[in-house]
């Protein structure tokens, strides 16, 4: 049976919306108070106490949250700040534009993970920072980082990982200074635009407050700062999404399960990684193709497009980007293979048990397997 055309198309992601948080935004235009309020304020508590931090800092997003989290540790011209090459764009240009040199370390195969065998060789007497990414909701090795990176501090690029957990500690309770997270539509937890900063620095948070509002503290200018708060509406549906976090990560587990039941048969198709010691939020569900695969991954792309499902090439690794074609100091295969193969599969709360079965089907005709019964 050919699944040309069928059905209805299966969106790669969306967010997961609903009553509470409409009337949560309503709530906030109601009260005519848009900034700087109460909704701010208990959403960075809340958030605290989700990551077991001291200190939140609501930002306008995981960008700038990134960008200050670099500032207020003074990082800036002549220091040098890892990052893995095999990540979204933000996390470098936090670096560079902070005005630092961003060094490209390579990342592991099965987690896409910052690998520490590749960062010991990136690191060097001007290493200030490095900052491992929890790609798509993974938790990175961060203890192995943190022996190889002893010198250095550590920035969590957490963008994808609110609710994620490493041995049952929850992402954002500082193993490093500080962790950075997103809350774009894309991710587990969204305000459509918007960020987090965690730290148990008292100093550091301090810092970071005053940066995201001109440098204002006391009401007084203390150094140059910015306008990069979190609107009132925003942290409102932040504080609903909160809520709702346990509930959206448990049907993002088992679409995963699903998908794992379903593809875990095809060995061309690399899957994520179990969970051992780590809980995966499946921000993003990506797989790679491996050698042996019946096609290339734009033919498996168009595969699944021509059957109305949703897709997407995974990140381009960072050296090449035109803008950062000059960092790879180093070889970085891993990266480049996985710019090569990767790619999204559909992965969001509000997936059907249906359409999570279409797309296993769709990739089971791929391969020309048998369709196991339980899909
Ligand atoms: C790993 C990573 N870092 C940083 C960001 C930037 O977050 P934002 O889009 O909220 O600025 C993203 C967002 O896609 C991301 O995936």
């Amino acid at each position: 049976m050919s699944l040309k055309a069928s059905g209805k198309l299966v969106a790669l992601s969306r967010p997961s919306l609903g009553p509470e948080e409409e009337q949560a935004v309503i709530r906030v235009l109601r009260s005519g108070r848009l900034v700087a309020g109460p909704e701010g304020e208990a959403f960075e508590d809340e958030f605290a106490g989700l990551t077991g931090s001291r200190y939140a800092i609501a930002v306008s997003s995981g960008t700038t949250a990134l960008f200050l989290a670099l500032l207020a540790l003074d990082i800036g011209s002549g220091d040098q700040v890892v990052v893995p090459a095999y990540s979204f764009i933000a996390t470098a240009n936090a670096a560079k534009t902070a005005g630092a040199e961003v060094v490209l370390a390579d990342v592991e195969l099965s987690s896409m993970n910052l690998d520490p065998a590749s960062l010991a060789r990136a690191i060097n007497s001007q290493t200030a920072v490095v900052m491992p990414v929890h790609q798509f909701g993974l938790p990175a090795n961060l203890e192995a980082i943190a022996q190889v990176a002893a010198q250095a501090d550590l920035v969590e690029d957490a963008a994808c990982a609110a609710g994620a957990q490493i041995k049952s500690q929850p992402i954002g309770r500082p193993h490093g200074r500080l962790a950075c997270f997103s809350f774009h539509p894309r991710k587990v937890v969204t305000t459509g635009e918007g960020g987090m900063i965690t730290t148990n620095d008292e100093l550091l948070a301090e810092r970071l407050r005053a940066l995201r509002q001109h440098g204002f503290s006391h009401e007084r200018a203390e150094l140059p700062g910015f306008n990069f708060r979190l609107s009132e509406i925003a942290a409102a549906q932040g504080r609903v999404q909160l809520e709702r976090l346990p509930d959206l990560l448990s049907k993002r587990k088992s679409v995963a399960r699903q998908y794992q039941e379903c593809l875990a048969g095809l060995d061309w198709l690399g899957l994520p990684p179990d969970e051992n010691d780590e809980r995966h939020t499946f921000q993003s569900y990506v797989v790679r193709l491996k050698s042996g695969a019946p096609g290339t991954r734009e033919q498996f792309m168009t595969h699944l497009k021509d059957t109305k499902i949703e897709c997407q090439a995974g990140v381009v690794p960072i050296h090449q980007h035109p803008a950062y074609s000059r960092n790879a100091h180093m070889p970085l295969p891993v990266s480049e293979q996985l710019g090569r193969t990767a790619l999204f599969l559909p992965m969001h709360a509000e997936l059907s048990q249906a359409e999570v079965e279409r797309v296993c089907t769709a990739a089971l005709q791929f391969g020309r397997k048998e369709i196991p019964a339980k899909c």
